[in-house]
């Protein structure tokens, strides 16, 4: 390996004491707040393009790709000095260090499989517990920038049907069971990922059949079938990817041009006095009110931004309500 180049030194020693202060504001913050797994850097030095999540005993961290070109060898040493300092810090072993290299995903990569060994581990937020998943995919299971849209979605759910739409692996599921849902219907594409919702959900204690139902499908064909069998929920919790392409859709979902569409679709299957979160990720996205009529949209992003995410790019996200009377929308469906 060539040696270490004295602006990589300096840049760990900058990236050492950056870690070292947010460890330390974080986990105070984190135990008073019952978390325990946090976002501790998100590329707060811009030479040092490094995303990473703390889970307490280990940490999963993203490279995003550079604006230029670095030549493998370069980078290869650069990843070393930084894991190095990650280590020496958070005090971890190196097999706890999981880094992976994101670049912008569209469509399938990015939910794919990674080889390697399995290493999962449990992590509590919200008196709840989550299964992750540290080495086999870019992502581990659990957004935890969605953290305090979770606890919204819980206090929105007493007492209500709740349909939640590209669940993944359920976490909002599972907060709306927490908060009271009488009953939980979670869609995701991916069979692998509603049995991870589905083991998400009996770690928390929840397993009983008439409280949850998973659907391994097309949010756009269930979403038809229910129309056709006038299947109604209380709250429906939209939160899709921003694009997606998949062998087991018709075409390819694009959150840019498919979100009226798709918002519509839900409001057709709202009960009376029923609401609709809506949370978008892509860059820059924001809803404009004046294309819907007749809604109440209510922007809802930055109560929603928890503290180690505070100055950071999150989620765009909405608390829709129909204008008109329930017995409105029921009759347009
Ligand atoms: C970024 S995740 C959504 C985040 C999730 N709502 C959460 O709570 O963390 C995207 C999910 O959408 C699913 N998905 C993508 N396209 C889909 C489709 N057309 N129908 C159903 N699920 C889909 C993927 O399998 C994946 O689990």
């Amino acid at each position: 390996m060539m040696p270490v180049p004295a602006k990589t030194e300096l840049q760990a020693l900058m990236f050492g004491n950056r870690l070292t202060k947010r460890l330390k504001h974080l986990n105070k913050w984190a135990r008073r707040v019952g978390v325990e797994a946090f976002r501790l850097y998100d590329r707060d030095i811009p030479e040092i393009p490094l995303v990473l999540d703390y889970y307490g005993s280990a940490v999963s961290g993203s490279l995003y790709k550079r604006p230029y070109q670095v030549e493998d060898e370069e980078e290869r040493v650069w990843l070393s000095a930084m894991s190095q300092t990650i280590t020496d810090v958070l005090t971890i072993p190196p097999e706890r260090v999981f880094l992976k290299m994101r670049e912008r995903q569209r469509g399938k990569a990015q939910y794919g499989k990674l080889a390697g060994q399995r290493v999962t581990l449990d992590t509590r937020e919200g008196g709840l517990v989550f299964r992750v998943n540290l080495s086999n995919y870019l992502d581990t299971g659990l957004f935890l920038d969605a953290r305090k849209a979770r606890a919204f979605v819980k206090a929105e759910s007493a007492g209500k049907r709740v349909l939640n739409l590209f669940c993944y692996t359920g976490a909002f599921s599972v907060y709306a069971a927490s908060g009271g849902a009488c009953a939980v219907d979670s869609v995701d594409l991916s069979k692998t990922y509603l049995d991870w919702a589905m083991l998400n959900f009996s770690l928390n204690g929840f397993e009983a059949p008439d409280l949850t139902s998973c659907h391994a499908m097309d949010v756009g064909c269930f979403l038809e079938e229910s129309r056709r069998r006038r299947l109604v929920w209380d709250f429906i919790v939209l939160d899709p990817p921003s694009f997606s392409n998949s062998k087991k859709t018709r075409g390819t979902f694009d959150i840019r041009r498919d979100h009226r569409a798709l918002i519509h679709q839900c409001l057709g299957l709202l009960a009376p006095g029923g609401s609709l979160f809506f949370s978008a990720n892509a860059r820059g996205f924001r809803l404009k009110p004046a294309e819907f009529h007749g809604l109440s949209i209510q922007d809802i992003s930055d109560i929603l931004v928890d503290e180690d995410f505070q100055g950071k790019k999150t989620p765009s996200r909405y608390l829709v309500k129909p204008q008109h009377s329930g017995k409105d929308i029921l009759d347009r469906s």
